[in-house]
């Protein structure tokens, strides 16, 4: 077994380490996955290299700014833009706020997606919107949220299953 996990390809997780409820969320998501097959990298520094190492990621992406991805994502979108990400895998969280921001709730989750399935990568972790209320977002599509859309601000209790389920369904889909 152990001869089997050194072979087996980590999965990149990135996320701002200095971002304050999706570095705490990082952490969490890192537990549940198993801090041995994952490998944690900030967002605020990552070069197109390091980027570009992993074939599964998970990519923390709070929404700012009424609807937008947060300053160091949005630096590091015209390098993705030169990428070629066909064969790869991103299962993206976001953290958002569905009282505060209820027309562009998780918006981040939707504009990072699009972004990487622009250049050819797939998504997994979709999830449902159920439970939530909310009037609009860009991470939104027929009921289901291209990622783990999580509210800290109004539904922290929900968060822990939250995240214990979509780990366990990553995983699968990574395989
Ligand atoms: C100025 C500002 C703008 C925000 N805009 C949105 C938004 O458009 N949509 C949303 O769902 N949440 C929005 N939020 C809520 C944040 O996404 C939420 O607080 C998140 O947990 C922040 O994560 P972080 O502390 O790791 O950056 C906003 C928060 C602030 C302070």
């Amino acid at each position: 077994m152990i001869f089997k996990n050194a072979m087996m390809e980590k999965v990149g997780i990135f996320f701002s380490f200095s971002s304050n409820k999706t570095a705490r969320i990082g952490e969490k998501i890192i537990d549940a996955f198993g801090s041995e097959s994952i490998e944690k990298v900030n967002a605020e520094s990552v070069t197109v290299k390091e980027f570009l190492k992993f074939k599964n990621y998970i990519v923390g992406v709070p929404t700012w700014f009424d609807g937008e991805l947060p300053l160091y994502w949005d630096e590091f979108v015209p390098a993705i833009k030169d990428m070629d990400l066909s064969g790869r895998k991103f299962a993206i969280y976001g953290l958002g706020d569905q009282k505060g921001y209820p027309e562009n709730f998780n918006d981040g989750v939707g504009l990072f997606a699009e972004l990487v399935t622009d250049q050819g990568a797939d998504i997994v972790g979709f999830t449902t919107s159920k439970g939530y209320e909310f009037e609009g977002s860009l991470a939104a599509k027929d009921g289901m949220f291209c990622g783990l859309c999580l509210d800290q601000e109004n539904q922290s209790k929900l968060s822990e299953k939250r995240i214990a389920d979509w780990v366990e369904q990553i995983k699968k889909e990574f395989s």
